[in-house]
């Protein structure tokens, strides 16, 4: 059995992908599948990236190198399976599993459908709600409407009251997202936000908010099941306001706590909402529904998002949720492939 896995790709999370793939490349079963490692480097060629990073300068995310030899695309067909590592537009959102779809060839997690939706914030937001699932509320700016009608986004935007975190509307890892505290900071945060997405979300920010997430893959019968929960703990002396992408990964201030510090019924509602969110959006092979407990909301739990292909770098919650559950590295990623070829 041939796999390839396919890592890098043009969104601002090219070296999360490149860390992922590192620790997946390590623990894949070498007696069992032949193993191509396909790059995709920040300008979008696909190469045989044949480096699997020894040595990983602190602080400093690795990157696929743009001097490899490049990888055909007539030969995906000759593969039996591929594993997109892939996080961001252009590679979680639907786009290469489109490519794959057309090409014939089985991949691991979500298909074209629910990788689109899953990337897309205020499309997640419209499917959660549909299925009954609480949230905090939030505006959708879309792309024309920033300069036609700026005065009415405002209202719009107003209403929500402070403080709001402004992100892409597609985009992953908190890349261009801003917290706003004073309205006179809002304009540049959805700048900023533009600048990876022409359309933004603008999410109310709750009061006294804890992080949450649960993780979901499909067991052999192709039954979905969620894992333990677990918790962010950003370091109180870190000088992060949130997890952001420092906090995540490059500077070791956010622990994972699993299983979080909460009785029984509340992970059993997140298990539960994390199970409907994954069917929601037809969500395939695997999937990290992330959460708010926030003292605002009544009841307190909202769901935030579900990330079709989550990060399994060594700081990263997906693997660690499982592991609490019983599953190790080397077992879920063997799963994930057996349920590409099933
Ligand atoms: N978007 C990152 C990779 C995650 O959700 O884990
Ligand atoms: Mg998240």
């Amino acid at each position: 059995t041939t796999i390839a896995v396919v890592f890098g790709g043009q969104s601002s999370e090219h070296g999360v992908s490149c860390l992922t793939a590192r620790e997946v490349l390590a623990v894949i079963d070498r007696d069992r599948y032949d193993v191509v490692p396909v790059g995709i480097t920040t300008d979008g060629r696909w190469v045989e990236e044949t480096a699997v990073w020894d040595d990983l300068e602190p602080g400093v995310l690795p990157k696929v190198r743009d001097d490899m030899p490049p990888f055909s695309w007539d030969r995906i067909r000759d593969l039996d399976v591929v594993f997109p590592l892939l996080h961001g537009p252009w590679g979680e959102d639907g786009t290469v599993q489109g490519m794959l779809e057309l090409s014939g060839v089985r991949y691991v997690g979500a298909g074209v459908l629910a990788s689109a939706v899953g990337m897309d914030k205020p499309f997640t937001k419209t499917v959660f709600s549909a299925a009954g699932l609480p949230q905090l509320p939030y505006v959708t700016i879309q792309p024309w409407e920033w300069d036609a009608k700026r005065d009415r986004v405002r209202a719009r935007v107003h209403a929500l009251g402070l403080p709001v975190f402004v992100k892409p509307a597609r985009a992953g890892s908190s890349s261009g997202v801003t917290p706003v505290h004073h309205w006179e900071d809002f304009d540049v945060a959805v700048e900023t936000a533009r600048t990876f997405d022409p359309k933004v979300i603008v999410e109310s920010a709750a009061n006294g908010k804890r992080e949450v997430e649960c993780a979901v893959i499909q067991d052999e019968h192709g039954m979905p099941i969620a894992s333990e929960v677990g918790e962010i703990v950003v370091a109180a002396e870190a000088d992060h306001e949130y997890y952001d992408f420092e906090a995540k990964y490059l500077d070791g201030t956010s622990t994972n706590v699993v299983p979080a510090d909460l009785p029984e019924s509340v992970r059993q509602r997140i298990r539960e909402y994390a199970l409907q969110a994954f069917d929601a959006i037809g969500c395939e092979g695997l999937a990290r529904v992330d959460f708010f407990l926030t003292d605002s909301v009544g009841g307190g739990l909202v769901i935030n998002e579900i990330n079709t292909m989550p990060g399994f770098t060594p700081f990263s919650m997906f693997p660690k949720l499982w592991a609490a559950s019983g599953v190790d590295y080397p077992e879920l990623v063997e799963r994930l492939i057996q349920l590409a070829l099933q």
